[in-house]
């Protein structure tokens, strides 16, 4: 059983003001026991993150900001959009690169995603990177086929210094959001194990600290099963984190199911 720090955080989507976040994270602050074994980061929707990294930098608590998306380009005529150094300059530790609804609404595609991808680990960022198949690809049974070209194209040139930054994180569409229907660990296990089997052909045994997460309609009910899941190092959590009461929820389930884990690979 591993002793590596079980992630586990939550990405607000275009929900909250900067005020809304604030509160969140102030009551998470206040409320969470020793995070001891734990590594927890909040994505707050881009308006909302000086106020949220002005709060993470002024608490020890240690939990990881991160903003939900970036451009790949250090600046330049690109209205509406935001780069990894401006990322930094807030505060920022962490950002989440191809999310499912990225890709399907604003049609981020594998070669732009490796470019956001390189990008934010060269300005010094954390980078999640969300894969995952669609329904559609998991009827046709191309589901494993098109997560290794997610991660080969994604991770394209990226740097093997930078792996410590690498976070991965399995969303299968199909389990995402309010019309999801929860994955089975049985769905999970063989994804995390192609995932990791992938990153081990890219970058060798260096790939083998990189985290891969599970995410898609966790909630306080199913997170331990998916933390019981071998080659899952953590949870990424949409609407059952929204709550301050729901995330700590969640997170207890985690981390009780990681405790009774590693109690019996103890006997
Ligand atoms: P959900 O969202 O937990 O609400 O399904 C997960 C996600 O979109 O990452």
């Amino acid at each position: 059983m591993s002793r590596r720090p079980l992630l586990f955080g939550t990405n607000f989507k275009m929900h909250q003001t900067p005020a809304e976040s604030a509160r969140f994270y102030r009551d998470l602050s206040a409320s969470l026991p020793a995070a001891d074994g734990v590594q927890l980061f909040v994505i707050p929707p881009a308006t909302s993150l000086a106020a949220v990294c002005d709060l993470a930098k002024a608490d020890d608590r240690g939990i990881w900001i991160g903003a939900q998306n970036m451009h790949w380009a250090p600046e330049g005529a690109w209205t509406g959009e935001v780069s990894a150094g401006m990322l930094v300059a807030l505060g920022v530790d962490l950002v989440l690169l191809g999310h499912a609804e990225r890709r399907a609404h604003f049609h981020e595609g594998d070669y732009d995603l490796n470019r956001k991808v390189v990008a934010g680990a060269a300005a010094g960022l954390r980078v999640l990177l969300c894969v995952g198949e669609t329904a559609e690809e998991r009827a046709y049974g191309v589901g494993p086929e098109t997560v290794a070209r997610q991660l080969k194209i994604g991770l394209h040139d990226f740097p093997a210094a930078a792996l410590p930054r690498l976070l991965l994180a399995y969303e299968p569409v199909w389990s995402i959001g309010a019309g999801g229907t929860p994955a089975a660990p049985a769905d999970v296990q063989p994804i995390a194990a192609l995932i990791h089997g992938t990153l081990r052909d890219l970058f060798g045994e260096a790939a083998a600290t990189v985290p891969v997460l599970y995410g898609g309609s966790v909630n306080p009910d199913n997170a331990g099963t998916f933390v019981g899941v071998p080659g899952i190092g953590g949870l990424f959590v949409g609407r059952a984190a929204w709550t301050v009461e729901g995330f700590r929820a969640t997170l207890a389930a985690a981390r009780e199911s990681r405790s009774r884990g590693v109690e019996e690979s103890r006997r």
